[in-house]
């Protein structure tokens, strides 16, 4: 079964970054906030977003338009997907297509997650995808990367023993970014196998095809908890 996008036209005009705001916690703002935040996400009751009522064991950061989402959540089994975006019009169009086919297993959340992944359980997920994170190439725009020691330290604390995060991206920079940041966080004892994987049998990204299409290069990374 394969979704057929054509019968969800995305009729939003969105510009691509909407406020800076939404990339920097709640607590650090100086300014009121106003309805385009998304709001802080304490306790979830997972029966609200999946048919089984179940936790999510997989998730999908930054999802986008969600295309890797939905057509992964279609290839498991007795697991769920949880996508974050922290923009609203990609969520709402992504829950209007799981309404649509009927999807169980697969969920949407507006949120950002730069104001910690709390909601998640302790050691309750196998897989962590971050997916070709927004690159943000100025100097002065580098603190509105999400991946950070926090992230890092969250993604740790919620994956399974032998969970991995999976990363991909298109800008060289960020892959070195991170694969700093990673060895930081290893530094004091292995904490997680950080390889660069010989396979992937994962669906493709929007930003994935986008970047076949232009016969761009982009990096992996796999990062399993020990
Ligand atoms: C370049 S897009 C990639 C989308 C998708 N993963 C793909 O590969 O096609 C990066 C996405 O991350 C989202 N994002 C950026 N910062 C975020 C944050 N703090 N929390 C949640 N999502 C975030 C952006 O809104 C955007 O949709």
């Amino acid at each position: 079964m394969a979704i057929d996008y054509n019968k969800y036209p995305f009729d939003v005009r969105i510009r691509h970054h909407v406020s800076s705001n939404l990339y920097f916690p709640l607590n650090k703002q100086s300014i009121k906030i106003t309805e385009t935040y998304p709001p802080l996400v304490e306790n979830v009751n997972w029966a609200e977003y999946f048919g089984d009522s179940k936790a999510p064991e997989i998730l999908d950061i930054g999802c986008g338009m969600g295309k890797f989402l939905l057509d992964y959540s279609l290839e498991l089994k007795n697991q769920n997907i949880l996508g974050i975006e922290v923009r609203i019009h990609p969520v709402n169009w992504i829950n209007e297509v799981i309404k649509g086919e009927k999807l169980p297993n697969v969920h949407a959340l507006w949120y950002s997650v730069v104001n910690r992944i709390n909601f998640i359980e302790t050691e309750s997920i196998e897989k962590i995808f971050y997916f070709f994170p927004d690159p943000w190439f100025k100097e002065k725009h580098k603190k509105r990367r999400a991946f950070k020691l926090e992230f890092i330290e969250d993604c740790y604390r919620v994956l399974k023993k032998g969970g991995t995060l999976y990363l991909q991206t298109d800008i060289e920079d960020v892959y070195n970014h991170q694969l700093k940041l990673l060895n930081k966080f290893n530094s004091d004892n292995q904490k997680f196998r950080i390889y660069t994987p010989d396979s992937w049998d994962f669906p493709k990204t929007d930003q994935e095809i986008h970047c076949i299409k232009k016969s761009f290069p982009y990096w992996r990374l796999c990062v399993e908890k020990i």
